[in-house]
């Protein structure tokens, strides 16, 4: 699917940084595309989250550098999913005596990777959440019929009682992300109980999603301005998966 719409080459500008310099002498970058999707959370355009972004959109940038800027989005993007998830009133007792009505996570959680690119995002994820149940989908393209097709999945049993947070960096035709949400639900994970959390989107990857399954939600920190002749997300970053483990 190419980028053929003018609309998607036009990125939106915004002003970054801190309010004790005048807007006029703010840099000017260029922020995510909103777009008009109930189930799409992007996450705040902050200067941190753009120098973040521009770090690893930079073909200049190392592997290690890679590894290190994108691991901080992604604790981001788990901490932003983990938002989405149910909690319960919890009143609890502070050292000076006195009571606090806050609240606790309820039910049980489990990652679930689309390798090989979505195993990049599973530290995040233990960061945040210690001994998470972690399942493998693994889709690829069919060389022949070029559509995508299940090669291998590794689930826990009770995977239709958990909130599930698919991870896979890269949103661009959505084809493997719909197809691993197709391989959930058939094992009991009702829609609304899946969270996709990715780096960049594209508007038509997202769109994709909305139409096909409009009750999984998104958690994306950018959606980009479309895809190029070959399905990549542009400006993008390149191959997540490259950049990530053999670059
Ligand atoms: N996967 C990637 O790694 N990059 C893209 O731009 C699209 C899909």
């Amino acid at each position: 699917m190419a980028d053929t719409s003018d609309t998607l080459h036009r990125a939106p500008s915004g002003h970054l940084g801190p309010s004790y310099k005048p807007t006029e002498e703010q840099p000017s970058a260029t922020i995510s595309t909103q777009v008009k999707l109930a189930n799409v959370t992007i996450l705040p355009q902050t200067p941190q989250l753009i120098a973040l972004l521009t770090m690893i959109r930079d073909e200049r940038t190392n592997r290690a550098d890679f590894i290190f800027y994108s691991n901080r989005i992604n604790r981001l993007l788990v901490e932003e999913a983990l938002n989405h998830l149910p909690v319960l009133a919890s009143t609890i007792t502070t050292p000076v005596g006195r009571t606090y009505a806050g609240v606790a996570f309820e039910g049980k959680i489990c990652g679930v990777s689309i390798m090989r690119a979505g195993e990049a995002m599973e530290q995040a994820l233990r960061e945040c959440c210690r001994s998470v149940r972690i399942g493998k989908i693994l889709i690829q393209r069919d060389e022949e019929t070029s559509l995508p097709r299940l090669f291998y999945d590794k689930l826990p049993e009770d995977i239709g009682e958990r909130w599930v947070l698919l991870l896979d960096p890269m949103l661009a035709t959505g084809g493997s992300a719909l197809m691993a949400v197709d391989v959930l639900r058939s094992r009991g994970v009702p829609e609304e109980h899946i969270c996709f959390l990715n780096l960049i989107a594209s508007p038509e990857g997202a769109a994709n999603f909305a139409k096909k399954f409009p009750k999984v939600r998104i958690v994306t920190a950018f959606v980009d301005q479309g895809l190029n002749e070959k399905n990549y997300i542009v400006p993008g970053l390149g191959d997540f998966g490259d950049r990530f483990y053999t670059l």
